[in-house]
């Protein structure tokens, strides 16, 4: 009996391009999984457009339209459960959620950051690197915990910073191995094959000592250790 696929609702506050790329991994079966609903926080957010062209439910949750911010990630939860998802995957979405939130959907809940975690947590990481002068930087994608931007990290990728590189050249070199990163690791999730165990992840079972990259294949992935 084919599987049931898993149910994605996807929260996009911006151009949407990691929802862009997760939901071309499911339309082209690379990924047990379907996006059955969008979520967008603001109205400027480009990701609704793409969403629509592309067939999927989306709603305008518009955060300035809530009294506070309980009432918001209420509208949220009630969407995310009418539209029975099983996993909540933040794409590009730039709003903070409270620590009731991430408890409902511990476990349930992933999120894409463009930086090498636990390294550069916050904002302008690009900058951020840049001013460091670091050589290496890159995305991690992660299970969301209430320590913001510190959830159990499940896969990396890794660039180069490059002479002369400016936070728009670093930013579309991060973000290009995001689109890859990230619909990897829902369809592992998909899959059965990764879960959230306490704060480790889980892959097959097996504690993940350091997180994937995107170049593992997951038939073959790195030594783990207990
Ligand atoms: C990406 O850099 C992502 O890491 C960050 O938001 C940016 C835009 O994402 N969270 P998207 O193009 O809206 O998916």
């Amino acid at each position: 009996m084919a599987r049931e696929k898993l149910r994605l609702a996807v929260l996009i506050s911006g151009g949407g391009s990691n929802l862009a790329a997760i939901a071309r991994a499911c339309a082209q079966g690379q990924i047990d999984a379907q996006i059955v609903h969008v979520i967008a926080d603001r109205g400027t957010a480009g990701g609704i457009e793409l969403a629509k062209s592309m067939g999927l439910p989306t709603t305008l949750l518009e955060f300035s339209r809530y009294p506070s911010r309980e009432d918001h990630e209420r509208a949220i939860i009630a969407t995310i459960e009418e539209s029975d998802a099983q996993l909540v995957v933040l794409a590009g979405y730039m709003r903070v959620l409270s620590a009731a939130f991430v408890s409902k959907f511990l476990g349930r809940l992933l999120n894409v950051h463009p930086s090498l975690l636990p390294k550069y947590k916050g904002l302008h990481t690009h900058r951020r690197v840049l001013e460091a002068g670091e050589r290496e930087h890159g995305a991690s994608v992660h299970f969301v915990s209430v320590d913001l931007d510190g959830g159990p990290i499940i896969c990396q990728a890794r660039v180069p910073v490059l002479p002369g590189d400016t936070e728009q050249t670093l930013a579309a070199r991060v973000l290009t191995r995001e689109h890859r990163i990230y619909p990897k690791v829902v369809g592992l999730i998909a899959a059965g094959r990764v879960r959230l165990h306490g704060d480790r992840v889980l892959l097959d079972g097996q504690p993940l000592a350091i997180p994937l990259n995107d170049n593992d294949s997951p038939m073959m992935p790195q030594q783990r250790h207990a």
